[in-house]
Parts: structure tokens; sequence; C-alpha cells
């Protein structure tokens, strides 16, 4: 009988308590047992109270819940060798053989690296007398299966990561309102947008919301010639009679010389030079709380499901798998494969090669 254990990790992402339900669900209809470790990687590096084997009605409700109700943590202690020591300890002593991490591409990096080094840690834990050697016959092979919670939608190998849209949604709803007060005094906002180094957010913001202009990291700005280039689409658009103006900056944005761009700097841009009355908002958590919308609750519930099949088809052969969504087909990448991928875009990106991210992203659903 397989003990699946289910860990949210990084930032909570709307759709995560989802996965969550479909995971207990699905492993309880597949005769496993499901438990839930709480706040992230931290509850397999204490172990006890914070693994708890859940039952069906455990987790009713869930559904429509925002954030995630088993807790989450950016872990200090599991990036460490003798955390994830610790951790597998603790994954044996309470029987558990297979783990499912919902996460960022952080959390599964991290998923992966305790893959990789599981015979090692085992044989330390004898070594060291943590364990017997036959306190950890059957334990030989872990299965991990990524499942990719992040509002950020950086991860390659899936379209979409669990939360991205509802991310995106609130975003837009929000600058619909700044939109109303902005006509009204016909001013200009500046709006923060999260994403950390993905601009996808505040690209898909600034299409769905019909902004005047957005700066994301993976097309920086000439450093010497953005502030004419943003003054001139702006003072066009209001000599066409727009009343208001938006421009959405993602929080990673940089200019061609990689010098960060902040919301402060695209202020003080438009009230020096264009004398336009100019507010920020920083929509901040905001937009990684609530609850999910549709298409989030549909994704994690299918890649719920889906966790816990490539669980019971996992051999000691077969690679860690990423259940991801690639023109709307559940699909499964190695973990490794997807994590090693989504560090070379964010290199590419980072050096400013961006055909070769470009060519990277297009090959990376290639057969
Ligand atoms: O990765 C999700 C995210 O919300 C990023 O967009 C943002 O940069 C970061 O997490 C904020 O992290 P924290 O909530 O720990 O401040």
């Amino acid at each position: 009988r397989k003990k699946i254990g289910i860990i949210t990790s990084g930032g909570d992402a709307p759709g995560m308590n989802s996965a969550v339900r479909a995971v207990v669900r699905a492993a309880i209809h597949k005769g496993c047992d499901a438990f839930a470790i709480y706040e992230g990687y931290e509850g397999l590096v204490q172990g006890g109270h914070m693994m708890k084997q859940m039952k069906w009605e455990d987790v009713r409700g869930w559904l429509s819940e925002g954030g995630t109700l088993i807790g989450t943590a950016r872990c200090a202690a599991f990036r460490e060798r003798w955390g994830r020591l610790k951790a597998a300890k603790n994954m044996i002593v309470n029987g558990i053989d297979a783990l499912i991490v919902c996460g960022g591409d952080g959390s599964l990096t991290g998923a992966d690296l305790f893959r990789a080094e599981w015979p090692d840690l085992l044989k330390e834990l004898v070594d060291t007398n943590e364990l017997t050697p036959s306190q950890i016959e059957g334990y030989e092979h872990l299965t991990i299966v990524g499942l990719v919670g992040s509002i950020d939608n950086d991860m390659s190998s899936t379209d979409a990561t669990i939360g991205a849209y509802s991310s995106l949604s609130r975003i837009c709803q929000s600058v619909d309102f700044i939109d109303a007060t902005a006509y009204s005094h016909s001013r200009a906002f500046v709006v923060e947008v999260m994403g950390r180094h993905c601009g996808w957010l505040a690209l898909m913001a600034g299409i769905a919301t019909g902004a005047d202009y957005v700066f994301i990291p993976e097309q920086p700005p000439s450093a010497t010639g953005w502030g004419d280039e943003i003054c001139s689409v702006v003072s066009a658009h209001r000599k066409k009679g727009k009343r208001k103006t938006v421009v959405i900056v993602c929080e990673g944005a940089i200019d061609s010389d990689l010098n960060p761009i902040s919301a402060v700097d695209v202020k003080d841009l438009l009230v020096d030079r264009l004398g336009l009355d100019t507010r920020i908002t920083t929509l901040g958590h905001v937009q990684r709380g609530g609850s999910a919308v549709a298409f989030d609750r549909l994704i994690s519930t299918l890649q719920g499901y889906e966790a816990v099949e490539a669980v019971l088809d996992s051999t000691p052969e077969t690679p860690s798998p990423m259940i991801g969504i690639h023109e709307n087909k559940l699909v499964r990448t190695p973990l490794v494969d997807a994590v090693a991928l989504t560090k070379q875009v964010a290199t590419a990106i980072k050096a400013r090669d961006f055909n070769r991210a470009m060519s990277l992203r297009d090959a990376e659903f290639a057969e």
C-alpha cells in the first residue's frame, strides 16, 4: 500500500488547495494512504505532528479556498544537507515512500535534488545509526512527482502553472478599478506587478487591460532611450484624447544595461517630462490571494489526479515526472529536464540572449 505525502512549497498560489484535495482523494480512491505535510519542506524536516494522514472528508470545501491550507514556507533547512537527511529519516519513520510536491521553480529544484541524493542520504542514515538497514528496506527508490504551483508562470515544460491565471485575473480586475479613478482625474498610474524575473503576468495583464506601456525583464528597453520611448508613446496616446495612462511594471524589470527599472523611476519620468499627475500602485500580495479561477481549479484537479497515477506508474528506472499542461493536454516531463530547461532559459535571459531563450522555449515540447 503506497503512502503518498503531499507538500505545498514556496509562495502560495491559488489552486494549491484543489491540487491537495485532488491528490488526497485520488490516492484514497486508488487504495493508497495520503499524508499532508504541513508548512512545506519544513514539515518534512520536523516530522511528527507536521505529517498528518488525510481522510476523504478532510479536504471537503478546499476546491474554492485561496492560499494553501496545509501551509507553505521557504525552508532554509531543506537547502542544507542536514535538513534533507532529517527529511529522509522522517519520511521513512512515517512509512512515506512517495512525495508529490506542488510548488514553483525553486521548490521543484529542491525536490529534484532530494530525489538525486536519496540513495546517499539513506546510506548516511544507516552509517550514522540513525536508521537500521532493515528500516530502509523497501525505500531504496524515492518517487517524487512535481506539480507546478506558482503565480509567476515561470516554469518550463508547462504552458500554465497552477495559480497564474487566477493572479492574472486579479491583476486585471485591479487595473480595471484603477482605470476608473485614473480616467476621473485624467491621471497616470504605474502599476507594479509580481512575477519575479518572469514578465508573463505583466505582459498578459498589459494586453488584457490595454495598458499604455509594459516593462518586462525579457525585453529590456534601451538603458539610454527608454525614457524617450515611453514618453513618446504616452504623449501620442494623450494627443489622441486618452484621459488616463496605465503603465505596468514587472517587479523584475531591467534596462538593457541590466539596471532595475522601478515603478518610482517610471513615475518620476511621467511627472518630470510630461507633467502628468501620477500615482503608483503596488498590487503586492493581493494578486496572490483569493480563490482560484475555474481554469486553475480545473488544471489542479486534473493534475493532482494525474500525479497520483504517475506515482503508481513509477519504477526505479523511470525518472521523476513533472505534470504540466501543453496545448490543453496533461503532459509528464522528467522533472530533471524541466528544472534544467527552466535554468537554461533564465540564464539565456540574464545574458540577454533572447534568441536562445526563445528557441529553448520552442524546443521544450519537441519530440
Ligand atoms: O513566486 C511568487 C512570488 O509571489 C513572486 O511573484 C514574488 O516575487 C515573490 O513570490 C514574493 O515572495 P514573498 O511572498 O516571500 O515576499
